[in-house]
């Protein structure tokens, strides 16, 4: 698919659908209504006097043959009242937008962003939202699908604009969308289609194509390296561990500190022995959408260039129950050296991180940030609108909410008291792998800074929000995550 910037009138646009937001609280006494109702013969007017057409955030309408544009059919998109008009609204107008005409037959799509203060901002998100639509997951759909027949999107900007500027954003916004695309496909693929060892696969195709370094440990080498909870983890599982390590070079001087990205990456998650039930189990495939994240946000740092050096760690397991799986009581030692009592095998997300943690310190980076579908528990506290954020460090927390705001995606700080380190007390071990009933979401991000020690560090419990609950018209997983970590190694 084709993506540019056109500059000229957004009435002469040749398209097969011209996209147009307009507001609520629009009269059509202003210029741009009443212009664009004068070239629809009055049928904007007569839309909003039957009521048919209000403008509300989400509604689309679409108009066909409009005598007095070069387009096929206008897309009237509802985009509520202007002052709640924010980035964000722009991405999941274009969302629903381009979703809902997926199955239409349209090749030529062009998209008029107006009414937004910060032009280029706008159109970074507009590029972003329509991009992430054009995935809908129906890859193994083998009729009644609805491709995306797009070729090419044109997003019209007045003459006055300044046409490089534009240009970047349009790319960025291009790749950013490509990023989250990507993070969302591979958390799309069932667990029989993908295993730790295709997700390393993939992972070196990635680097392959896009220049980055990369390194995958099999069981063995992590042997050597002793990451003792990763293979606890693993055991139960005929299919072995991987642990991928994908590095960006970009900074000017090649010894700077790397920021170090993780990824939960438990291509399914059965709970092992302590069984999940099978209502909780459907969505297990999802549970290494930490990793598909991480896998995005590279694949958007290499084809940005950012001058950087960061690194991506995945572990990557499977979580199963066999004659060969890690028992409740087992004690595990970690990479670090730190013995851990593991009560629930279901709770083998922190295991795999706390490996991989450890590494990442190894590496002394100048930050962490760890993506995990962690806790049912953060799900239940924050819903799937915002993801749980922790952090021992105010500085990175604060630069992690600045790129959130950019990113659309959102977060909210949960605490880390050292009061609540004493629900993962273990009597024979040095810390247990569950707390108690309450405040789940907390104590595995205790468990996590164990292993973090004093590196700045920011947890992100993605568990609510990995998934679309029909939020901004989008099916099945979001890629939430990926355009946060891209926006906060390039600030
Ligand atoms: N992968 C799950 C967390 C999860 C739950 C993600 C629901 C998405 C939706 C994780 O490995 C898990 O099972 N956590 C347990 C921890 C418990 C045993 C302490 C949980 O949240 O129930
Ligand atoms: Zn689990
Ligand atoms: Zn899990």
């Amino acid at each position: 698919m084709n993506i540019r910037l056109v500059k000229g009138e957004w009435d002469s646009i040749e398209c097969d659908a011209l996209m147009i937001p307009l507001f609520e609280d629009e009269s059509e006494q202003e210029e741009f209504a009443s212009t664009l109702d004068q070239k629809l013969g009055g049928l904007l007017s007569e839309l909003k006097s039957t009521g048919e057409w209000k403008a509300k955030m989400g509604q689309i309408s679409v108009l066909y043959r409009p005598d007095q544009l070069s387009a096929g059919r206008l897309i009237l998109l509802g985009a509520g009242e202007r002052r709640n008009y924010d980035a964000q609204s722009v991405r999941s107008l274009l969302m629903r937008a381009v979703g809902q005409v997926k199955g239409y037959n349209l090749k030529r799509v062009a998209v008029y962003c107006r009414g937004h203060a910060d032009t280029a901002l706008s159109l970074q998100a507009a590029v972003e939202g329509a991009v992430i639509a054009t995935y809908d997951g129906d890859d193994y759909k083998t009729t009644d699908r609805s491709p995306n027949l797009i070729e090419e999107i044109l997003f019209v900007a007045g003459q006055d604009e300044e046409t490089a500027k534009l240009e970047e954003v349009i790319k960025k916004g291009e790749i950013l969308g490509e990023a989250t695309k990507l993070a969302r496909r591979l958390v799309n693929e069932p667990g029989n289609r993908v295993s730790p060892s295709s997700l390393a696969q993939t992972a070196t195709e990635l680097a392959d194509k896009y220049n980055l370094e990369i390194e995958v440990l099999g069981e063995p080498e992590m042997e050597k390296k002793e990451m003792g909870a990763v293979l606890a983890v693993a055991r139960g599982s005929d299919e072995p561990a991987r642990f991928i390590v994908l590095r960006h070079r970009g900074a000017p001087e090649s010894d700077a500190k790397p920021i170090v990205l993780v990824g939960k990456g438990v291509t399914f998650d059965s709970g092992g022995l302590s069984l999940k039930s099978p209502q909780s189990m459907e969505q297990m495939k999802s549970d290494k959408a930490g990793a598909c994240v991480v896998l995005g946000a590279m694949q958007a740092i290499a084809q940005l260039q950012i001058k950087k050096n960061i690194v991506g760690l995945i572990p990557a397991v499977e979580n199963m129950p066999s004659g060969r799986a890690q028992r409740p009581g087992d004690v595990v030692r970690s990479m670090s050296g730190k013995t851990i009592e593991v009560l629930n095998t279901d709770a083998e997300g922190r295991l795999i991180l706390a490996d991989a943690l450890c590494y990442g310190r190894q590496l002394e980076p100048e930050y962490m940030v760890d993506v995990a579908t962690l806790t049912g528990a953060c799900a239940i506290a924050l819903g799937s609108l915002r993801a749980g954020l922790f952090s021992n460090n105010d500085e990175i927390c604060q630069k992690l909410l600045q790129a959130s705001e950019r990113s659309g995606e959102k977060f909210w700080r949960l605490p880390l008291d050292d009061e609540y380190r004493k629900e993962i007390e273990s009597p024979i071990a040095d810390v247990k792998n569950v707390g108690g009933r309450w405040g789940g979401a907390i104590t595995a991000a205790k468990f996590l800074e164990e292993f973090v020690e004093d590196v700045p560090w920011c947890h992100l419990d993605i568990a609510g929000v990995d998934l679309a609950k029909g939020n901004q018209g989008l099916k099945g997983p979001t890629g939430f995550g990926v355009r946060t970590l891209v926006e906060m190694v390039s600030s």
